[in-house]
């Protein structure tokens, strides 16, 4: 490597030339991306716009036995707890609820039966469930409810309700159902005048029996709206647009130990997240662990359909992972023997989801299923995830099997191999060697790491040294803290702080300088409802009514909007603790500068290309006396102020100081293609 200016010494000297003239390594296409999993209530509760918790009577939980016996629980063999009724409450004249159906349909097996008098009620306080009246409703953003319904012992007339926290109205509707026992589509408009934390109630004016499935109160101003595409699971429209302003240019999903599963029994299961929403099966959430009473359930209402979906409407490459057969090796110690039916079921599985996502509907099944959802076309589909965090040869060896048959049934997918749960250390190596015999850069390895500030700093060059022309680098999940799982509230270390911002951003300058080999990244946790109590340091915050992006989500998407195609050496010597990288298209130069020190740094640049015009700088710092470790309340987080500045070119030379504890993203016209 030439660029010695990112192994900044202490020295006063802080010219560095930029060699923009030579830039012949590219930069990888799938910088930068997003890993979405359903943790911190970030599916439902959160991008699904369905307000309505356990909308289908199918709701399934953690077994609380587990949570009793935590202290043991990585050994603890799990199973579901059904808990249907769950987050339903009735109220009035002899009101009941029971959950009927049955477990031998698969799916959609259970309803809602409410009887009583005059005035029975069933509440529903949306997500997290726990907090009371919790079902966001925003004045002039107008709700449509829609159940499946019927009155199996005469019709009903039934009220719905959205009731104030206060216990007054917001809005209100009626639908009738027929006697009978064919069930019907029942849709109610409801038109809310007031912004408000609300609840929603379906009330029988006149009693009766109400049996109710599939409920759902969507806001009209989901995304997709009017898009055929759309037909079954809907997003949240400003969390998808926060998605999107970090300009990703992957999304791996669906996670995360949620796709290895607390045991094999409870990993992702793709099939049971596509097709009409009532055939879905739901499972219980393995984060439910640190929920009250394990009270986290995958509806799978977003599932691999809408995932694929929202990929395509971003722009994203879809990175799908799969299950290796092997379940969280943190957790469980469940593993299918490669040589029996179940092993082969999970390689079928992969190849299905293939077939699934790409193949064509008149002649595969699976395909059809996409059709009919609305999506005859192919989606794109070049990179596949196998295994989370699964390590050593029990996973290797799974890992080499489900890759052979992927690659024999649709050859030329990237496929990612896991590194297990650290950056180095025994299965990391293991990983490596073995990636490092695969020989081509269709092998890209995943590796995670929640390291303290200090660490992302001290690994700035951890890249320079990495083998060209093998195994490309997938930076999976990171994040600059010590580790933040759900710990007591007492206990908690700060999260999101400007510190771990401004290392993630001078770690990021040594991404940017490897660019050709760290293929991909994805900064973990991804989404974090607020009231959620579970992981503390994420990127984007959000309640019902907002969208919090991170000082560390500002990072991200400085670093995501000003990346060129190839990669430009930087040479001279920078201040201690300052960082830099740069890179350029054929028109446009962009040098990134960190500074983690907590005083004003002077540096100037000279770029060895005549530039076009004055320059520009997007700047993100620390307000001013703020300290960039300090801890934030539950819900406030530290925020890095932008800033906008023109740049003054003289004889191809800039200078400026930057400010303590920032990021400055520098943006030149270049006048001469080269
Ligand atoms: O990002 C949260 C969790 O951290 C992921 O599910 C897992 O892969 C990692 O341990």
């Amino acid at each position: 490597m030439t660029n010695s200016a990112s192994k900044a010494t202490p020295t006063s000297a802080s010219a560095i030339s930029v060699r923009a003239s030579a830039a012949h390594r590219p930069v990888s296409p799938l910088l930068f991306g997003l890993f979405y999993e359903d943790i911190n209530l970030s599916s439902d509760g959160g991008l699904n716009a369905n307000l309505v918790n356990n909308h289908s009577f199918e709701g399934v939980y953690l077994d609380p036995k587990h949570k009793e016996l935590r202290a043991l629980a990585m050994r603890t063999p799990t199973t579901k707890h059904f808990d249907r009724a769950r987050h339903w409450e009735t109220s009035g004249p002899a009101a009941k609820l029971s959950v009927l159906g049955t477990d031998a349909v698969a799916s959609h097996g259970h309803y809602g039966r409410l009887t009583g008098g005059s005035g029975a009620t069933l509440t529903n306080h949306g997500y997290p469930g726990d907090a009371g009246p919790s079902v966001a409703v925003r004045a002039g953003v107008n709700l449509r409810f829609t159940a499946l319904a019927r009155g199996p012992q005469g019709g009903s007339r039934c009220h719905v309700v959205l009731l104030a926290g206060d216990g007054n109205l917001v809005a209100e509707a009626d639908f009738t159902v027929p006697a009978g026992d064919q069930w019907t589509q029942v849709v109610a408009e409801l038109s809310p005048t007031r912004t408000v934390r609300a609840s929603l109630q379906l009330v029988l004016p006149d009693g009766g029996t109400l049996d109710l499935d599939e409920v759902r109160l969507i806001p009209e101003d989901h995304w997709g709206a009017g898009d055929p595409r759309w037909s079954q699971g809907l997003f949240r429209r400003d969390l998808v647009e926060a998605l999107r302003d970090l300009a990703p240019r992957f999304m791996r999903f669906p996670g995360g130990c949620i796709v290895e599963g607390l045991t094999l029994e409870n990993a992702y299961d793709w099939k049971a997240s596509v097709g009409p929403l009532a055939e879905r099966r739901p499972n219980y959430n393995l984060w439910g662990m640190h929920r009250p009473d394990g009270d986290y359930s995958q509806s799978l209402q977003i599932g691999f359909y809408e995932y694929f979906l929202l990929c395509e409407d971003l722009g994203m490459e879809p990175m799908p992972v799969v299950s290796a057969g092997l379940a969280c090796q943190f957790r469980s110690r469940e593993v299918t023997p490669v040589d029996g039916a179940d092993f082969s079921k999970v390689v079928q599985d992969t190849l299905d989801l293939i077939d699934w996502a790409t193949g064509d509907p008149a002649t595969n099944a699976w395909a059809a299923k996409r059709a009919a959802g609305g999506h005859p076309e192919p989606f794109r589909l070049n990179l596949l995830g196998i295994g989370n965090e699964n390590h050593g040869p029990v996973y290797l060896e799974r890992f080499e099997r489900i890759r052979a048959a992927v690659d024999a049934h649709h050859p030329g997918l990237t496929i990612i191999m896991s590194s297990g749960t650290a950056p180095a250390g025994k299965a990391f190596d293991q990983s490596w060697a073995h990636a490092r015999t695969c020989g081509d850069a269709k092998t890209v390895v995943d590796e995670h790491f929640y390291k303290s500030p200090a660490w992302f700093i001290d690994q700035v060059n951890r890249y320079d040294d990495y083998p060209r022309g093998g195994a490309q680098v997938f930076m999976g999940e990171y994040a600059a803290h010590v580790p933040t799982l759900p710990i007591p509230r007492r206990l908690r270390l700060p999260a999101n702080t400007i510190k771990s911002a401004i290392a993630e951003a001078a770690f990021l300058t040594g991404v940017e300088r490897n660019a050709d080999v760290v293929a991909m990244t994805s900064y973990a946790p991804l989404l974090n409802h607020l009231e959620s109590e579970l992981w503390q340091h994420n990127l984007i915050d959000f309640d019902g009514f907002t969208v919090t992006p991170t000082a560390n989500a500002a990072v991200q998407k400085l670093f995501a909007t000003t990346l060129g195609e190839r990669i430009v050496d930087l040479d001279g010597e920078l201040p201690a603790g300052v960082f830099a990288s740069a890179s350029r298209s054929d028109d446009r130069l962009c040098v990134h500068l960190v500074n983690t020190t907590t005083i004003p740094q002077d540096v100037t640049l000279t770029v060895d290309l005549p530039l076009h015009g004055a320059g520009s700088a997007t700047v993100l710092a620390a307000p001013h006396g703020i300290q960039p470790s300090r801890r934030m309340g539950s819900r406030e987080r530290a925020k890095l102020l932008e800033d906008h500045l023109a740049l003054a070119v003289h004889d191809g030379a800039v200078s400026l100081t930057l400010r303590p504890q920032s990021v400055s993203a520098l943006e030149f016209g270049l006048a001469s293609v080269s």
